[in-house]
């Protein structure tokens, strides 16, 4: 299994609009575990397959919160609950928002506060190509609508001004020049 390489800002292909998935075979499942171990690695809650340079309709969650544990007992390591959509629909957003702190993988050590539908509907196919819906809220309904964006080629920072768009944009481009030009000592 191999980890795949995240695509960062400005990269034009961020803003491509994904293709549906045809089909659900071995290749698109060899596809998801890796994209599960690059989102595990990052560390990420969330990953599009647009952020690994595949334009096609597919995003993975996983929130990794940890079980509630009886007060007094130690915090146990994040639980592993994996979600697969493939063709994600939002086919319904409340009107009722809230805000939430969003960051990016391909955006790195960027982070701003974001707006948003608070519960939202979703069609979707899953890993084993069957047809799901579910309605979500909190974390992963941000996490959702925060991916599906991806799909249709929109950041977390177009929900902001121009102005803090392209200075988060200067500031990760110009982050990724100091790293790949500093001398490590
Ligand atoms: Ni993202």
């Amino acid at each position: 299994m191999s980890l795949l390489s995240i695509i960062e800002v400005p990269d034009p292909l961020l803003r491509a609009q994904s293709a549906p998935v045809e089909r659900v075979d071995d290749d698109l499942k060899r596809l998801i575990a890796e994209m599960f171990e690059t989102m595990y690695q990052a560390p990420g809650i969330g990953l599009a397959a647009i952020q690994v340079a595949v334009p096609r309709r597919l995003l993975l969650i996983d929130l990794q919160d940890p079980d509630p544990v009886p007060e007094g007992e130690e915090e146990g390591p994040p639980i592993k609950r994996p979600y697969v959509f493939i063709n994600p629909e939002i086919v319904h957003r409340s009107d009722q928002r809230k805000c939430y702190n969003e960051g990016c993988l391909s955006i790195p050590e960027q982070y701003a506060e974001i707006e948003r539908p608070d519960v939202v509907k979703a069609r979707w196919l899953d890993e084993q190509g069957n047809e799901r819906q579910g309605e979500f809220d909190g974390l992963m309904s941000v996490c959702l609508q925060h991916e599906v964006d991806h799909l249709n080629g929109i950041l977390f920072i177009d929900h902001l001004s121009r102005l803090k768009r392209d200075m988060i944009v200067k500031k990760v481009v110009k982050a990724r020049k100091d790293r790949e030009t500093a001398a490590i000592l």
